[in-house]
C-alpha cells in the first residue's frame, strides 16, 4: 500500500523481533511509523539521488561531446597550419611576430593534453573540475582565433598591395582605352590659340625630343616655344641652368622645331645674370628673376638686351619658397591666350602660390590672386587660357596635375590628370598657345605633352514653346513612334 521502496523497509524491520508459532511460522509485528512525513522525506531523498545520477551520466556524456569537439578544432586547426605553411612557409617559422597563432597553439596543445586526462580519467573524481577548465580553455580558444582573424594582418596588407596594383593597371587600361577612343573619335582640332573649351582634359605621353645641347650634367634649365598666341612668331628657345641648378648664363634660339631638332641654324647667347629655371619667353622677349633679387627682368632676343629691370612687390627670393625638387624657381613666368604671367609667394600669404598679370611692356602688376596651394608643395605650375593648373609628383615616373585656379572667376577646383615623366623632376614646364604643347626640361631632356581640352558640345537648342507641353520624344529602337 505503501509505495515505499523495499530497502528501506529491510531497514526498518531489522532490529525487530520475531516469535515462531507452533507451525513453525515465524511472526513479527512490525510498527510501522504512522508519521507519513518521515516516509515522503525518504521517497524525496531517494528521488534527489536519482536525479543527481541523471545529472551525473548527462555531464559525463557532455564532457565526451566536448572531446570530440575539441579534436574537431585541433583538426580545423592542423588543416589551417597546413595551408598557411603552404602558402608562406616562413610563415610560422617568425611566429614570434605573430603572437596571437602562438597563443593558440600553445591553449590547443594543453586543451588536447586535457582531452586525453579525460578520456583515462573519465570514472573519477574531479571531472567537474576539468570540465570547468576544458570550458574555460575552449572559450579562450575560439577567443584567440577571433584574435589571429584580425591580427592576420600580413596577409591583409599583401592583399592591399594586390589591389592597389591592379587598381592602378584599371586606370592605365582606362587612359589607354580613352586615348584609343579619341584616336577613333578625334575631336575637332583647336583652333591655335583658341580657348573655346572647357579646361584642360588630360596630357598625352611625354615625347623626348632631345638632350639639352650643353649635356647630361645640365640637368637644371627650362625650354620652350614662344608663347604669344600669333602663328607669326615660331621661336624655339634652350636655356639650360649651369651646374649648380641656379645661374642662368647662355641659350639658344631656334627659328623651327626641325632646326631645334637637328640642332642647327641657332643663335646662341650668352645672358649672365638668370636665377632659377622660371623663365620663360613671350612676343620676342624673354623674361625671368634677376639673379639674387626680387626683380623680374626682360631681355630683347632679337638683340639679345635687357631692356627692362623691375621688382615684383612683397615676392620672396633666393629660394625662399620655391617649388618642391626644384630650388630656386622663386619667380616663375608663364605665356598663355591671356598674356603674360608670374606666379611667386609673399611672406603674407606664407608661402603660397601668387598669380599675377603682368604688363608685358612695363613690367607692371595689373592684378594678383591668392591660391590656396602652398609653393613648395607643388612640383611646378603653369597657365592655359588664364587658368591657373599645379602639379605634384606622385612618384619618380608619374605627375600629377591636381589643382586649378581660374583667373576669370576665382574659382578654384581639384582634379587628376596623370603625366607621366621619364625622369625624376621637371625643371621646366611652359605652355604653348599656338600648338597646345607643354614643354618640359625633365633632368636635361627636353619633352614635349599633348595637352587635350574638354570639347564645348554644342547643344543643339531645346525647341519648347511656352504653354505647350514637349513633345514625346521618339524612343530609340521603335522607329513607328513618331507620329
Ligand atoms: C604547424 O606546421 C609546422 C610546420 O609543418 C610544424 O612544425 C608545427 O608543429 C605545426 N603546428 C601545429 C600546431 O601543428
Ligand atoms: C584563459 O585566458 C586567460 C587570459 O589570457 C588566462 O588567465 C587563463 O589562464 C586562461 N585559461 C585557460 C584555461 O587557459
Ligand atoms: C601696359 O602699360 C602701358 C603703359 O602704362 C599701357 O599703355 C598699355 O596699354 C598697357 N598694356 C596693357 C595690355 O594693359
Amino acid at each position: 500500500m505503501l509505495n515505499v521502496p523495499v530497502t528501506m523497509l529491510l531497514q526498518l524491520i531489522r532490529g525487530v523481533s520475531g516469535s515462531m508459532d507452533k507451525d513453525g511460522i515465524c511472526h513479527c509485528v512490525v510498527y510501522l511509523p504512522n508519521n507519513a512525513i518521515y516516509l515522503q522525506q525518504l521517497e524525496q531523498l531517494q528521488n534527489t539521488a536519482q536525479e543527481l545520477m541523471g545529472k551525473y551520466e548527462q555531464e559525463l556524456s557532455r564532457v565526451s561531446e566536448y572531446a570530440h569537439a575539441i579534436e574537431d578544432q585541433e583538426n580545423q586547426v592542423l588543416e589551417m597550419n597546413s595551408t598557411l605553411n603552404s602558402r608562406n612557409p616562413t610563415f610560422l617559422a617568425s611566429s614570434y611576430e605573430f603572437p596571437a597563432f602562438n597563443l593558440l597553439r600553445l591553449e590547443l596543445e594543453g586543451a588536447q593534453e586535457l582531452v586525453a586526462q579525460l578520456k583515462t580519467n573519465r570514472r573519477v573524481s574531479g571531472v567537474s573540475d576539468l570540465l570547468h577548465e576544458l570550458q574555460s580553455q575552449v572559450a579562450n580558444a575560439s577567443l584567440t582565433l577571433k584574435l589571429l582573424a584580425e591580427s592576420d594582418q600580413r596577409s591583409f596588407r599583401a592583399l592591399r598591395q594586390e589591389v592597389d596594383v591592379l587598381e592602378s593597371r584599371l586606370h592605365e587600361c582606362e587612359r589607354e582605352k580613352e586615348q584609343e577612343e579619341t584616336s577613333i573619335h578625334p575631336d575637332p582640332p583647336l583652333s591655335p590659340g583658341s580657348c573655346a573649351h572647357g579646361g584642360l582634359q588630360k596630357v598625352s605621353r611625354p615625347l623626348v625630343v632631345q638632350l639639352n645641347w650643353r649635356g647630361f650634367s645640365y640637368k637644371s634649365g627650362a625650354w620652350g616655344r614662344d608663347s604669344a598666341p600669333s602663328p607669326a612668331s615660331s621661336l624655339f628657345w634652350v636655356a639650360p641652368l649651369r651646374e649648380d641648378g641656379r645661374y642662368f648664363d647662355y641659350y639658344r634660339l631656334h627659328k623651327s622645331y626641325d632646326d631645334l631638332v637637328l640642332l642647327k641654324n641657332y643663335e646662341q647667347w650668352k645672358m649672365g645674370y638668370g636665377d632659377g629655371s622660371g623663365n620663360t619667353v613671350y612676343k620676342n622677349f624673354m623674361y625671368f628673376n634677376y639673379y639674387g633679387t626680387s626683380e623680374m627682368a626682360k631681355v630683347d632676343l632679337s638683340s639679345n638686351s635687357l631692356v627692362l629691370r623691375r621688382p615684383l612687390p612683397g615676392a620672396t627670393y633666393n629660394n625662399r619658397f620655391s617649388y618642391a625638387g626644384v630650388p630656386w624657381k622663386d619667380l616663375d613666368f608663364a605665356g598663355d591666350e591671356k598674356g603674360l604671367w608670374v606666379l611667386y609667394a609673399t611672406e603674407e600669404s606664407k608661402g603660397n602660390l601668387v598669380v599675377s598679370l603682368l604688363n608685358a611692356s612695363t613690367l607692371e602688376v595689373e592684378k594678383t590672386w591668392h591660391t590656396s596651394q602652398y609653393k613648395p608643395a607643388l612640383s611646378g605650375a603653369f597657365m592655359a587660357c588664364g587658368v591657373l593648373y599645379a602639379l605634384r609628383s606622385l612618384s619618380t615616373r608619374q605627375e600629377e596635375i591636381f589643382y586649378a585656379f581660374d583667373t576669370t572667376t576665382g574659382q578654384e577646383h581639384q582634379l587628376s590628370i596623370l603625366l607621366d615623366k621619364m625622369l625624376e623632376t621637371l625643371q621646366g614646364i611652359n605652355y604653348c598657345p599656338l600648338d597646345h604643347k607643354l614643354y618640359v626640361y625633365n633632368d636635361g631632356y627636353l619633352v614635349n605633352y599633348d595637352l587635350s581640352f574638354v570639347t564645348l558640345k554644342s547643344r543643339p537648342p531645346a525647341k519648347r514653346p511656352s504653354g505647350t507641353q514637349a513633345p514625346p520624344k521618339a524612343v530609340k529602337h521603335n522607329k513607328g513612334s513618331r507620329t
